[in-house]
């Protein structure tokens, strides 16, 4: 059989500096997402900033060096992301470059409606399959639609980045291919320590057997993980996994087989972890790495049964709205699929949407600060809404919000703020409501799941 799709292979091949050169005055360059960022494109990119006039870089997380948003490429290259990760946050939070607010399943749609420019998608993929087919690896999330959408995608074909199922692209769909194999960003495993044990427990216990998860990264939704090794059935609907799950599924605890949709899947967004990760994901027809569009589209999250989410904070307000992405007026992450998960879980049958925090914060000059506040700073976003808030875990409990008054929150939220702040939100609780606040027992209002 003819392999025509390996000559067009050879014609597109280029050098990174060659394929780079193919961005032009005012592009808009979105690169893949997360493990997926073309570092050698990236590079080659930034090495050759002088050439561009007003180029804007966009992304959602990114664990790369983020050298164009710095103040010496202004004119040239500006970043403009989706999600302030911490390789852009000082270039942002000093003017350079800006922020664009926006839920994580709506992207694909913005960027297909034009909304969202994409004149260059730089990506990561893997070598191509007997067929001339590729894998977009470890995020499919808006790439996909943004190697739809491009002008001029320009690929890194890297043999480490594994092939994952639910995904394909053919060689016909690049401009340019610069073959270039190189270690994939790992995430290591976070440090789990007392305090995400207890929020881990409590958030486990909202957890029962023949459930669907969403879980974030970082050492709460590992801790929550660890505790699940005597439930039934699990199931995986998220917009991402880490090497957390991967010592459920070798006991035998994820099968899926009570999800309502998917069955039998675990079905996510991206992935970042550990190249243990990678491997598991690796041609393993059980993980299907699909769209944000529709792994985190609410419409489609709801129709899990069972679902529970479990995402992080910065803080909480005394009537539950969260603040998880800006400290202050200071962009500090972004929305992610948060919300998205937190309002179809909302109408998913069953569902509970939990946001777990520590009780504490410790500041950069070695103060420590409850994360549970009576208000907001000046300029903070709210994340998750006050309506749509319902489960908040700290390592003293859970405050269960949906359905409470405006009193009720606030007490149940004040049990779960560490001891040291009670009597001080105490106090706030009784200039706002011209009633006593009972400590200890919680007063009348209280209602904690446990
Ligand atoms: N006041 C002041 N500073 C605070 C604070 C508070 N209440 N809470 C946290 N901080 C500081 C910490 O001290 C830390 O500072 P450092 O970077 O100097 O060490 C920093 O903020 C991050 O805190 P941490 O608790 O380590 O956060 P994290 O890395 O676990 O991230 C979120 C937490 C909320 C920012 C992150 O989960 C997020 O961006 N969420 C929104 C997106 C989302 O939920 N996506 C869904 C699923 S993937």
């Amino acid at each position: 059989m003819a392999n025509y799709w390996k000559e067009e292979y050879l014609s597109k091949l280029r050098s990174a500096e060659e394929a780079v050169r193919e961005i032009r005055e005012g592009d808009t360059v979105i690169l893949g997402h997360c493990i997926a960022e073309p570092k050698a494109l990236v590079d080659a990119m930034v090495a050759n900033a002088q050439q561009y006039h007003d180029v804007e870089v966009r992304h959602m997380f990114s664990l790369g060096g983020g050298e164009y948003a710095a103040p010496q490429f202004k004119g040239h290259l500006r970043a403009n992301p989706f999600f302030v990760s911490a390789n852009v946050r000082t270039s942002i939070a000093e003017g350079h470059g800006d922020f664009t607010p926006v839920f994580f399943h709506e992207v694909p749609k913005l960027i297909r409606e034009k909304r969202i420019r994409c004149d260059v998608l730089m990506t990561q993929v893997t070598p191509p399959d007997k067929n001339g087919y590729c894998s977009l690896g470890t995020s499919v999330d808006y790439t996909l639609q943004a190697l739809h959408s491009a002008r001029t995608v320009i690929v890194q074909v890297n043999e480490n980045l594994p092939w994952t199922m639910g995904n394909h692209v053919h060689v016909s769909e690049f401009d340019y291919i610069v073959e270039q194999t190189e270690p994939l960003y790992e995430s290591a495993p976070p440090k789990i320590g007392e305090i995400e044990t207890a929020i881990g427990r409590y958030c486990a216990s909202l957890v029962e057997d023949g459930a669907t998860l969403q879980l974030g990264i970082g050492a709460i939704p590992d801790a929550v993980v660890r505790c699940l090794g005597d439930r039934k059935d699990l199931g995986i609907h998220s917009e991402m996994i880490s090497d957390g799950i991967l010592d459920l599924c070798e006991k035998g605890v994820i099968t899926g087989r009570e999800k309502t949709l998917d069955k039998g899947e675990i079905v996510v967004t991206f992935l970042m972890g550990t190249r243990r990760l990678y491997d598991f994901v690796n041609h393993n027809p059980v993980v299907k790495v699909l769209p944000v569009d529709y792994v985190n589209n609410p419409l489609v999250i709801m129709q899990q049964r069972n679902m529970v989410s479990i995402n992080a904070a910065l803080k909480v307000d005394l009537m539950g709205q969260v603040s998880a992405e800006s400290i202050g007026l200071k962009q500090f992450s972004g929305v992610g699929g948060q919300v998205d998960f937190v309002r179809g879980v909302a109408m998913s049958e069953n569902g509970k949407a939990i946001i777990a925090m520590p009780s504490l914060a410790r500041k950069k000059d070695g103060t420590t600060v409850s994360k549970i506040v009576p208000y907001l700073e000046e300029g903070e976003a709210v994340t998750t809404s006050r309506n749509d808030v319902d489960y908040i875990v700290t390592e003293y409990g859970i405050a269960r919000m949906k359905g409470h008054s405006l009193k009720e929150r606030a007490a149940n939220l004040i049990q779960i703020a560490h001891p040291d702040f009670r009597d001080a939100l105490g106090q706030e609780y009784e200039r706002r409501f011209h009633e006593p606040w009972c400590c200890g027992d919680g007063g009348k209002a209280l209602e904690l799941v446990r």
